[in-house]
């Protein structure tokens, strides 16, 4: 049965049109029902037909409670199997995970537990890192800090900028982001007591994914 994934984003929704791609290719069996953000100028929105689209400007409301509750209830009414925040730069509140618990995943720029948080690339290069990379993992009310399902390093380069180096770990994100959702959608993932379980076995260290890079790298 294709699976019904409503997405979160506050960007250019790179990583939604990841999942539309992967769902045109006939590589993923999922349908997008609901498109979400907090920016109504966000182009993510612009990636799926108008009926598909929620936006609303959190500062409108009394209070954060009250936009997540909006929130929730709008994404609710389109009977997701899974709410994927592809880029959504808000931090969900505790009422709005409890409500789709165990069905809510990110996708995040690090090799979690490492920089949770913004500004990751600046942090990995700050550390001299060797490898960075990006994390797909269930979300918590605790930011970033869900079980961690599935993750793909990126090598640093010498001379790299945080800005060419998100470039890079970006181009992971979508092939990681497809991955996971594939597992979603063919029921395969499950989150129990905290834990990620793929095909009934807890995953006490996530999948490495190795995404062959592409070359030349991205500048
Ligand atoms: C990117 O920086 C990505 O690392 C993070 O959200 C940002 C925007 O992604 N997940 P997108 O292009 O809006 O999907």
């Amino acid at each position: 049965m294709t699976a019904r994934i409503t997405v979160l984003a506050s960007g250019s929704g790179s990583n939604l049109q990841a999942l539309l791609d992967a769902i045109d290719a006939g590589q993923l069996d999922a349908q997008v029902v609901g498109v979400f953000s907090d920016k109504p100028a966000a182009f993510a929105l612009q990636r799926v037909p108008e009926p598909l689209r929620w936006s609303r400007v959190p500062k409108e409301y009394a209070s954060r409670e009250a936009f997540d509750a909006d929130l929730a209830d709008a994404v609710a009414a389109t009977t997701p199997d899974w709410v994927i925040c592809a880029g959504y730069m808000r931090i969900l509140g505790a009422a709005f995970v409890e409500r789709f618990r165990g069905r809510v995943l990110n996708i995040h720029p690090s090799l979690l537990p490492k920089y949770r948080g913004l500004h990751t690339h600046a942090r990995a290069l700050e550390a001299s890192d060797a490898e960075h990379g990006a994390s797909m993992h269930f979300v918590i009310p605790e930011l970033d800090a869900g079980a961690v399902i599935a993750q793909a390093p990126v090598l640093v380069l010498a001379g790299d900028t945080a800005e060419s180096l998100a470039r890079r770990v970006l181009q992971v994100e979508h092939r990681l982001l497809v991955h996971v959702a594939k597992l979603a959608a063919e029921g395969r993932l499950a989150e129990h007591d905290g834990v990620a379980i793929l095909d009934g076995h807890p995953l006490f260290t996530p999948q490495r994914l190795e995404f062959a890079p592409t070359w030349p790298p991205v500048a």
